[in-house]
């Protein structure tokens, strides 16, 4: 596992953490599903949410990002979906930039995005959310389905109701099997055990790690940050825009100096 020096890990004054934590990301990263690199951006004019951010994912890796409210998980995730203004650094997909790419070049070139809010079209069935999924590739609508009602089940019950009606835990089903329609080699997924019951949240955390196991590669913001470095194969915790510890999900996750900061009670479980 490593370790961000302070703040300003890239930019201090002696250089020297900040190579070796430079160096450790452009090892690791290489060949990478989907990377960024330096990456700064922000929403209004001058002011950056994201700074010198690294990060990337291995194809068939689930990779985890936690950290305090306000530590700029969604920005990252709504960087790489095109959605916020990247000022520095790069994203890359298989060594091509998703700079500048609109969100269905994005889901073309196989990112999927499930936002944290909103994440349903609430007037449109079921079946209509998957068709809108699809809209680039419509005669794949059979094969789709079947692929994301063998993952929920209880969506082929669902089918003609309006997501809008349905309770929290389907809808967020919903927004998952939606972004699965394209076939994405990558999924965002921005806290999809939020607002669930416990007994919910396990379900999305389990679905989670079989979508992965189909092969998808999966990014997920968690707020549920235990459950879900116990999930993830690496993990990241962002704080104030920056990394601040990236390592392997169990070893954060053990980790005193990030159970202390970042995990709260888990240092009493
Ligand atoms: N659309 C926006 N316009 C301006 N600032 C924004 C916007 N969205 C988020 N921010 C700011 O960016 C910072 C990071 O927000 P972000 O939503 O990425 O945090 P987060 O880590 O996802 O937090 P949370 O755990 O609460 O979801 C915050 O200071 C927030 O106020
Ligand atoms: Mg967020």
């Amino acid at each position: 596992m490593s370790k961000k020096s302070g703040a300003n890990a890239y930019e201090n004054a002696s250089g020297e953490s900040a190579a070796i934590d430079r160096a450790e990301h452009l090892a690791a990263a290489e060949g990478a599903l989907l990377r960024a690199d330096d990456l700064t951006a922000g929403y209004i004019p001058e002011v950056n949410i994201l700074n010198h951010c690294d990060f990337h994912v291995n194809e068939g890796e689930l990779v985890g990002i936690i950290g305090p409210n306000g530590a700029g998980k969604s920005t990252l995730l709504k960087a790489i979906f095109g959605l916020v203004t990247v000022r520095e650094g790069d994203i890359t997909l298989r060594g091509q930039s998703l700079r500048g790419k609109k969100a269905n070049q994005l889901v073309d070139m196989g990112v999927g995005f499930v936002p944290q809010t909103e994440n349903v079209f609430p007037t449109l069935t079921v079946e209509e959310n998957m068709q809108m999924g699809l809209f680039l590739r419509p005669k794949k609508f059979s094969e789709r389905w079947d692929y994301v009602v063998d993952l929920f089940p209880r969506l082929s019950d669902r089918r003609k109701q309006r997501a809008g009606s349905l309770s929290g835990g389907e809808r967020q089903m919903v927004a998952m099997a939606r972004a699965l329609m394209m076939e994405p080699s990558v999924l965002l997924l921005d806290e999809p055990s939020a607002g669930l019951s416990p007994v919910l949240q396990d379900e999305v955390f389990i679905l989670t790690k079989r979508i992965n196991r189909t092969g998808v590669s999966v990014i997920m913001v968690e707020q549920n940050a235990r459950r879900c470095l116990q999930i993830c194969d690496r993990g990241y915790v962002l704080d104030q825009g920056r990394n601040a510890y990236t390592g392997a999900g169990s070893d954060l996750m053990n980790d005193p100096h990030v159970i202390s900061l970042y995990l709260g009670t888990l240092a009493k479980a």
